[in-house]
C-alpha cells in the first residue's frame, strides 16, 4: 500500500524511443524524490507494441485498472514499424486512445512555446516566432476519433464504404471549452475557438456552445475561426493567438503544426487532463507531443526534455507542487542556454549530445539552481 503521503505515478514507456526518454525523466523524478521531498510511488507497466508482443493487447485489464487507481499517468510513446501492418482495431495507438476514452481524459493541453535559444530551427522567419506562446487545447474523447456508427462494409454492388461519425454533444463541447476559457484567463485573456461551422453540424453545435458560455468570462476575449483558415493564420501569422480550443480531429492536426512553428518539437510536453472523478481526485495523462521515432530508437540520442517538460506539467496540475515544476522548466532553459543540443534541435553543424549527458547537465543545474535560489520554492 502506497503511504497517504505518496502519489501514484504510472509509468507507461511505450515503444520506440519511449523507454529511452522516459528512462531519463524517472533520473529527474528520482532527484525530486530526494533534492526536494516529493512522495511517489511508481508503478511501470508496458503499453503499445511492446504490450501487443508480451500481453497480446496494446494496453492490458491489469495496466487499466493501474491506470485507474493512480494519481497520474506518465506516458512515453507508441508504434512503430513491427505493428504497421495490424488492423486498426489492434494497433498500438489503441492502448493510448482506450486511457484517453475510458479514463474520461478530455482536455488536452498542448503549448507550443517557442524557446528564444532554437527560434533558428523553425522553417517560419525568427520574427515572426520570436516570443511564440500559443496553448492548443483539444477536446481527446469524442469526435470523430471515437463516433459511431464507423466501419468498413461491403457494398451491394461491389467495391467497400468506409464511414466515420463526427459526433459531438453539448455537454462535450461546454466542459472543454471551460478548461479553455480559464486557461485564457491565466495567460492573455485570448480564446480563438476553431470549427467548420460553415459546413459541418457539429460546428455549429461547437460554435453556439462556446458562444453561449463566454458571458460567464467577461475578461477573456473570445473569437471564432474556421478551420482551414486557422491553419493558414498560424502560419502567416502566429503570434495572434493565444488559446486556440478545437474539436479532436481539428487539434491533432493544428497541434502538430503549431509544434512544429517552435522549431522546438523534441521539447513539447502535453497533458490530458480528466473530470474529477471524486472530490479532488482528477486522474490526467502527461506525455511528449513528438512520436515514437523508431528511426532513432536505441541510439541513446532521443531529445529527453519533452518528457521531463510533462513531468514538470504533472507536478503543476496533478501534484500541486508548482515551484518544482518552475525549477523543473528553469532548468530545461538553462541547459538550453548552456548550447547543450541533442540531434532533433541542433542547427546543422552544432555539436551535439546524448539523452543521458544532457539528462546529467539538466540534474547538475537542477542542483546549482536549488544551492542558490533561497528559500527553497522561490525558483522562477
Ligand atoms: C496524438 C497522436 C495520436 C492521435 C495517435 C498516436 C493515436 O497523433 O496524440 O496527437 O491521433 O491522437
Ligand atoms: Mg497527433
Amino acid at each position: 500500500m502506497a503511504a497517504a503521503s505518496e502519489l501514484r505515478l504510472l509509468v507507461l514507456p511505450g515503444d520506440g524511443i519511449g523507454p529511452e526518454i522516459i528512462g531519463e525523466t524517472l533520473r529527474v523524478a528520482a532527484w525530486c524524490q530526494t533534492r526536494r521531498g516529493l512522495g511517489l510511488r511508481l508503478d511501470m507497466a508496458l503499453v503499445g507494441g511492446a504490450a501487443i508482443d508480451a500481453e497480446g493487447q496494446a494496453i492490458s485489464e491489469e495496466t487499466m485498472a493501474l491506470a485507474k487507481a493512480s494519481d497520474a499517468i506518465l506516458f512515453g510513446s507508441v508504434g512503430g514499424p513491427a505493428w504497421d501492418e495490424l488492423p486498426r482495431a489492434r494497433r498500438p495507438e489503441t492502448g493510448l486512445l482506450r486511457l484517453r476514452k475510458e479514463l474520461d481524459l478530455f482536455a488536452n493541453l498542448r503549448p507550443a512555446v517557442c524557446y528564444p535559444a532554437l527560434a533558428g530551427a523553425s522553417a517560419l522567419r525568427p520574427e515572426l516566432i520570436a516570443g511564440l506562446d500559443i496553448m492548443v487545447v483539444r477536446e481527446l474523447t469524442a469526435g470523430a476519433y471515437f463516433g459511431e456508427p464507423r466501419g468498413i462494409s461491403d457494398m451491394a454492388g461491389g467495391g467497400k464504404r468506409a464511414v466515420d461519425t463526427q459526433a459531438y454533444t453539448s455537454f462535450e463541447i461546454e466542459r472543454v471549452a471551460r478548461v479553455a476559457f480559464e486557461l485564457a484567463r491565466g495567460r492573455q485573456g485570448r480564446l480563438c475557438s476553431v470549427d467548420k461551422a460553415n459546413v459541418m453540424e457539429t460546428g455549429q453545435l461547437w460554435r453556439a456552445v462556446v458562444s453561449g458560455l463566454a458571458g460567464d468570462y467577461p475578461d477573456v476575449e473570445l473569437s471564432h475561426m474556421f478551420a482551414d483558415n486557422c491553419a493558414m493564420q498560424l502560419v502567416r501569422r502566429p503570434s495572434q493567438f493565444d488559446v486556440i480550443v478545437t474539436d479532436n480531429l481539428f487539434g491533432d492536426l493544428l497541434s502538430d503544426e503549431t509544434a512544429a512553428l517552435t522549431g522546438s518539437l523534441g521539447l513539447l510536453p502535453s497533458a490530458s487532463l480528466g473530470a474529477v472523478a471524486e472530490p479532488g481526485r482528477a486522474l490526467a495523462l502527461y506525455e511528449p507531443i513528438h512520436g515514437s521515432a523508431p528511426d532513432i530508437a536505441g541510439k541513446g540520442i532521443a531529445n529527453p526534455l519533452a518528457t521531463i517538460l510533462s513531468f514538470a506539467m504533472c507536478l503543476r496540475h496533478s501534484f500541486a507542487r508548482p515551484a518544482d515544476a518552475a525549477l523543473l522548466e528553469a532548468a530545461v532553459l538553462a541547459v538550453l542556454d548552456r548550447g547543450l543540443r541533442t540531434p532533433d534541435i541542433a542547427a546543422a553543424g552544432e555539436p551535439t549530445v546524448g539523452s543521458a549527458f544532457l539528462t546529467s547537465a539538466l540534474l547538475d543545474e537542477l542542483t546549482r539552481l536549488t544551492d542558490t535560489a533561497s528559500p527553497i520554492g522561490h525558483v522562477a
